[in-house]
């Protein structure tokens, strides 16, 4: 069902690999609403081809662009400029990769180069975006700007690796340059927490589906799906949230608030 939140407004969405990603689903929820958009990912996920059948679809041009190379995102969204014919009203960065779990090293053996490059691509990566925004003065007044994230930035999951470094790095980079944004021309910039959700990044980590399962149990509303996500996403993109910015905002079905659950200790009535 759309609302016509988002009509008029042009984004650019980072990220969608494959119909699992969260990009994806966001990008055809923003489409739905009435927003004119410009698809991009790294070069090397060019060669799945998914994302130009979407592009297609949603009558959006695909720019390659490796969110870690500021050459790359001056022509992204130099293009995009173009293509729309004016300024940016939305960016989602939905871009996450971890060396050191990709090969299997534990957080206590961890390889330095790798993680550099994790941070890099999962953190410093938004930063570059906004950069490159920022010098062409690239964003429209009263844009939004997210970028995904998980609570292994506050919490400790074991298995999430160094990506809880790289997100913690991220939702500061978010309030710092949110900041910036919101007095130059009131731009906000946040993050969203979101459950866990069975895409290629997320089914990475080790033992994730025993951890999707229990995230589901603790959450008093259940883990937020995908879709959820891209919904709460376009809600960020819309005038409705005009004021809310510098956030890391939790779409976690309640898992954020949790101590204990009964229903996991197998104490319901
Ligand atoms: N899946 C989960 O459980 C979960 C939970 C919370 C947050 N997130 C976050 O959501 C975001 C999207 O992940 P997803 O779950 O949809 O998985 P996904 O694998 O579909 O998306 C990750 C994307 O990052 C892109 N990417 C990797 N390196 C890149 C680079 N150098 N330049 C540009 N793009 C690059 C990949 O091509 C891919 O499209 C990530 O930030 C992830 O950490 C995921």
């Amino acid at each position: 069902m759309s609302y016509n939140l988002l009509k008029g407004k042009t984004g650019v969405v980072f990220g969608a690999l494959d119909e699992k990603s969260i990009a994806w689903k966001t990008a055809e929820r923003c489409h739905e609403e009435g927003a004119r958009l410009v698809l991009t990912n790294a070069p090397v996920a060019m060669r799945f081809g998914k994302i130009q059948e979407l592009g297609e679809r949603l009558d959006a041009p695909v720019i390659p662009a490796d969110a870690t190379s500021l050459d790359d995102l001056q022509n992204l969204f130099e293009k995009s400029m173009e293509h729309f014919g004016g300024k940016i009203d939305f960016v989602l960065h939905s871009i996450g990769m971890s060396l050191n779990v990709r090969k299997g090293r534990a957080y206590t053996d961890l390889n330095y180069d790798w993680m550099m490059k994790t941070l890099d691509i999962s953190a410093i990566s938004f930063h570059k975006v906004m950069q490159t925004l920022w010098k062409l003065d690239g964003m429209n007044e009263w844009g939004s700007i997210a970028a995904l994230t998980y609570i292994a930035a506050q919490r400790v999951f074991p298995d999430y690796n160094e990506m809880a470094e790289a997100k913690a790095l991220l939702e500061s980079i978010a309030r710092s340059f949110g900041y910036h944004w919101g007095m130059r021309c009131k731009v906000r910039v946040n993050t969203v927490s979101q459950s866990p959700t069975v895409t290629t990044a997320g089914s990475g980590v080790k033992g994730f589906m025993d951890f999707f399962n229990y995230a589901e149990k603790m959450s008093p509303l259940g883990n937020a799906t995908a879709e959820e996500c891209a919904n709460y996403l376009v809600f960020l993109f819309s005038d409705l949230s005009r004021k809310v910015t510098m956030q890391n905002l939790f779409h976690d079905g309640g898992f954020s608030s949790m101590g204990v659950n009964p229903a996991i200790l197998g104490m319901e009535e």
